[in-house]
């Protein structure tokens, strides 16, 4: 595996390499989510391009930037041993330049529910997810659904800036318990693991009334807060189709349930699609 820390290592590694490129973007810590993602593309690429690098335009300010968990010893043997064959990890001077040209979020879809939470994160992801995807020359490049809204604008990046590169979504990873995986779990303390499951909990019990028949959103999410009752504040519950549109009843095959809430120091959110 080689280690690259610039971008003309980067390009060093990549030259003369034939064939498709799998790329995984990642903030590292990484966990058993990012290693699905990582084993998907290593079985469907010739090479295979993991990055590291915690992207301080997608935090805002009074967030975890400083204390977001760094473990570059243990993710460099983890992509090893995945068979990775470029591990990009830049410092944030190879990354950024001052006054950059930035391109932004759309308008309505960037500014709901985790752009509302969280104004000027999406500017800030995409802004480095287009630099990774242009440096990494990916065919194909891969996101988990986890992030369901973070892909859904990748996606539409892609689309509107006709890059050409596939976004490949990737299913979700659970511990066995249910909890998504998360590199801010490790936030968790006491009690607040077990209280964390009613994230997942509360799309369970959603997903059982779509079973039994129940497509009304609003009845859903009354009976989704009452099972969120165990985390400290429920900043949203969200029913919205695939392009993330409001939606009065669930649509089978067309429906993302997204739910993010606080338990003890860290914010958690999952999602589940029908
Ligand atoms: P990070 O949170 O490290 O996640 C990297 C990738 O792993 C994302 O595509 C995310 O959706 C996926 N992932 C995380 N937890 C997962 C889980 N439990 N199951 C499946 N996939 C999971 O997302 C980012 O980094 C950044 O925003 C990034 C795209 C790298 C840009 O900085």
């Amino acid at each position: 595996m080689i280690i690259a820390r610039t971008i003309d290592e980067l390009q060093e590694a990549k030259r003369e390499r034939k064939g498709s490129i799998g790329f995984v973007p990642t903030m590292g810590a990484l966990h058993q989510g990012h290693l699905s993602l990582i084993q998907q593309a290593r079985k469907e690429n010739e090479h295979l391009i993991v990055s590291i690098f915690v992207n301080p335009t997608q935090f805002l300010e009074g967030e975890d930037l400083d204390s977001y968990p760094r473990k570059n010893e243990a993710d460099t043997k983890i992509c090893e041993l995945a068979g990775v064959d470029i591990l990009f990890m830049p410092n944030i001077d190879a990354m950024y330049e001052a006054d950059e040209l930035c391109i932004g979020a759309p308008a309505i879809r960037g500014y709901i529910l985790e752009g509302e939470k969280r104004p000027g994160h999406f500017d800030g992801m995409l802004q480095v997810v287009m630099k990774l995807l242009n440096l990494s020359g990916a065919t194909n490049a891969y996101f988990g659904k986890k992030d369901a809204q973070q892909l859904a604008l990748i996606t539409q990046m892609v689309r509107n800036y006709f890059m050409d590169v596939n976004i490949i979504p990737c299913e979700i990873v659970r511990d066995e318990r249910g909890l998504a995986l998360s590199s801010r779990n490790v936030y968790l303390q006491g009690d607040e693991k077990e209280r964390a499951l009613c994230l997942s909990r509360s799309l369970k019990r959603a997903t059982k009334m779509v079973m039994a028949g129940e497509l009304n959103v609003e009845t859903i999410k009354r009976e989704m807060f009452n099972v969120l009752k165990d985390a400290d504040k429920v900043e949203y519950v969200a029913i919205v189709d695939r392009a993330f549109n409001a939606l009065e009843e669930v649509e089978i095959g067309n429906t993302i349930i997204l739910v993010a809430a606080w338990v003890g120091k860290p914010r958690l959110i999952d999602n589940i699609w029908i």
